[in-house]
C-alpha cells in the first residue's frame, strides 16, 4: 500500500496549524501572560518560541518526513530500540484524546446557550450544578449526563468521519475550511471586544510590563512550558503529521510558519480576551486580578458573565467565542486521535478503516463512559493536569536526548532538512535543541515536582490524595503502555521505507 500523501504543501502547514492552535491559545496563553510579566512576558515567550519550538518543530518534521511512519514506526526505523518512545507518545495522544472531547462538546453546548443565556444570573453554579452535575467524590462515574454524552458522540463521529476519509481528503479538507474560519470569527469576536467599555484598561493591564519577572526563572519556565504545549510537539502528533509529507518539501520554512502562525494567533486571543475581561471588571468593579482568567474558568464561568452583561449582540459574541473554541479545540483533536490510529496502520498494516474503526472506536467508547458523568471534571482536571506538567515536560526532553545525544541523529536530520529547504539549519539549531531545550524543560520539570510536593490540593473539588494517585496512575501507566507495546513488537520488523 502506497502511503497517503498531502495534497499540497498549504495543506499540511493548514493541518499543522490546525493542531498547534487549540484551547491553549484561546484559554491557556493569555493568563500565563497576565501572570508572568504581561506584556514583558513576549521577550521570554519569543526566546522559548525560537530556540526552542521552532527547533523541536523542524526535529519532528524531519523525522516524520525522513522515515514516513506514525511515532512508533519512525522511531524505530532511527534504532530497533527507540520504538518506545513512539508507543509512549501514542498512549500520551489517547490520554488526552479521552478528555479533550468532553471540552469541545462543553462548548458546542455553551455555544448554543449563548443565544438565550440559559446559565442564567449564576453562571458557575450552572456550570457545576445543572449542566455538570460535578460531584466532589471520586469514581462518581455512575450518572451518565445524557446532553454532554450525545454532543460528544457528535465531536467523536465527526472526528473519525475526517480521519476515516484519510490524511488528504479528511485532514487537509477540512483543515482548509475550518482554518481560515477559525480565524475570520475570531477577529470579528476581537473587534467587537475592543468595542467595548474598559477594553482598552483590559488591554493595558495584560500588555503593560513588568520587567522585574523577566529576571525570574519561573517566568522563563512558564514561557517555555507554554511553547512546547502550544504547539503539539512531544506527543508524536507533527512527527505523525510530517510523515504524509512528500520528499521534495521544505521542512524549516514550514515550521517557522507553523510557529508563528500559532504565536500570532495567541497574541490576538490575549488581546480579545483581555479586551473582554476589562469590559466586565469595568462593568462589575472586580478586578480582573480577582477573576477567572484561564482554563474552564475562563470558558465557562467569565465569559457566560461577560455575554450576561453585553450592550449589545451578545448571543453572536458568545456563538463566536464557543464557536471558536469548538474549531479550534476540534482541529487539534483530529491531530491527536491520528497518532494511534495512524501507529496501528503503519505498525500492523491494518486498513485506515479497520485502524480508525477499532482504535478511534475503543477510544470514543472510554471517553463516553467517563467523561459525561459527575465525576467528568474531576477527571479532565487531573489528567490534564498530569499530561500537561509531565507528559511534556519528561516525554519531550527523553526524545529529544535519544535522537541528538544517545542516537546521535542530528547531522543526520539535519543534512535531511537542509536537502530540501531554502532556510538552513546548522551549530545553532543544535545547540538549541540538544542543550537549551533539554536545560529548560529539565528545570519545568524540577519546578513542578517541587510545586507538586509542597503544594496542598490544587483543586477545592477533590481530595489532594486522590488527585496524586490517580494523576501518578495515568503518568506511570502512559510510560507502562509504551515499554510493554515495545517489548511485544521487538522481534516483529518494520517493512522498509517506501519509495516515491
Ligand atoms: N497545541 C494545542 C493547543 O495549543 C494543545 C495540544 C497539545 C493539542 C497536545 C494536542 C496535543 O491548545
Ligand atoms: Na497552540
Amino acid at each position: 500500500m502506497v502511503r497517503e500523501n498531502w495534497g499540497s504543501r498549504a495543506g499540511f502547514i493548514l493541518a499543522a496549524i490546525g493542531s498547534a492552535v487549540g484551547l491553549g491559545n484561546i484559554w491557556r496563553f493569555p493568563g500565563v501572560a497576565y501572570e508572568n510579566g504581561g506584556g514583558a512576558f513576549l521577550v521570554p515567550y519569543l526566546v522559548a518560541l525560537t530556540t526552542a519550538g521552532i527547533p523541536l518543530l523542524i526535529m519532528e518534521f524531519t523525522i516524520g518526513r525522513r522515515y514516513k511512519g506514525s511515532a512508533p514506526v519512525a522511531f524505530r526505523r532511527m534504532n530497533k530500540n527507540a520504538e518506545v518512545i513512539g508507543w509512549w507518545q501514542v498512549a500520551i495522544s489517547i490520554v488526552i484524546a479521552v478528555y479533550y472531547a468532553a471540552i469541545i462538546a462543553w462548548a458546542g453546548w455553551y455555544g448554543y446557550f449563548s443565544i438565550t443565556q440559559q446559565w442564567g444570573e449564576d453562571p458557575n453554579a450552572f456550570l457545576m450544578g445543572d449542566f455538570l452535575q460535578a460531584s466532589d467524590g471520586f469514581g462518581d462515574f455512575g450518572t451518565w449526563l445524557p446532553g454532554i454524552g450525545i454532543a460528544m458522540i457528535a465531536v467523536w463521529a465527526f472526528t473519525l468521519l475526517v480521519i476515516g476519509a484519510g490524511v488528504k481528503k479528511g485532514i487537509e479538507t477540512t483543515s482548509k475550511v475550518f482554518i481560515p474560519l477559525l480565524l475570520v470569527m475570531f477577529a470579528v469576536l476581537v473587534v467587537q471586544a475592543l468595542t467595548l467599555d474598559g477594553a482598552a484598561d483590559g488591554l493595558n493591564s495584560f500588555f503593560s510590563p513588568d520587567w522585574e519577572a523577566v529576571r525570574e526563572p519561573g517566568v522563563w519556565l512558564a514561557a517555555y512550558g507554554q511553547i512546547f504545549f502550544s504547539l503539539s510537539v512531544g506527543f508524536g502528533i507533527m512527527v505523525t503529521y510530517a510523515s504524509y509529507l512528500k520528499r521534495k518539501s521544505d521542512i524549516t520554512t514550514s515550521a517557522f510558519t507553523v510557529g508563528f502562525a500559532n504565536s500570532s494567533f495567541e497574541i490576538l486571543a490575549g488581546i480579545g480576551v483581555f479586551a473582554a475581561l476589562g469590559f466586565i471588571a469595568f462593568e462589575s468593579g472586580v478586578p480582573i486580578a480577582d477573576q477567572a482568567y484561564e482554563g474552564v474558568g475562563l470558558a465557562f464561568i467569565a465569559f457566560p458573565t461577560i455575554i450576561n452583561t453585553l450592550p449589545y449582540l451578545a448571543g453572536l459574541f458568545g456563538v463566536l467565542f464557543f464557536a471558536s473554541l469548538v474549531v479550534a479545540g476540534w482541529t487539534s483533536m483530529v491531530s491527536i486521535v491520528q497518532v494511534p490510529v495512524a501507529a496501528m496502520e503503519d505498525r500492523f498494516g491494518w486498513s485506515r478503516i479497520k485502524a480508525t474503526v477499532v482504535v478511534g472506536g475503543a477510544m470514543a467508547v472510554v471517553s463516553l463512559i467517563l467523561l459525561p458523568t459527575a465525576s467528568g471534571l474531576m477527571f479532565l482536571d487531573v489528567t490534564d493536569y498530569f499530561i500537561n506538567q509531565y507528559g511534556i515536560a519528561v516525554a519531550a526532553p527523553v526524545s529529544i536526548a535519544v535522537v541528538v545525544w544517545a542516537l546521535w541523529k542530528w547531522k543526520a536530520l539535519r543534512d535531511d532538512a537542509n536537502a530540501t529547504s531554502t532556510f538552513k539549519v546548522g551549530p545553532i539549531w543544535f545547540v538549541c535543541l540538544g542543550v537549551v531545550t533539554p536545560i529548560m524543560l529539565a528545570g519545568i520539570l524540577y519546578f513542578n515536582i517541587r510545586d507538586l510536593l509542597t503544594a496542598e490540593a490544587d483543586s477545592a473539588l477533590y481530595g489532594y490524595n486522590q488527585h496524586q494517585a490517580f494523576g501518578w496512575a495515568i503518568a506511570i501507566g502512559a510510560l507502562a503502555f509504551g515499554v510493554i507495546m515495545a517489548l511485544l513488537l521487538r522481534r516483529k520488523e518494520v517493512p522498509a521505507i517506501e519509495s516515491e
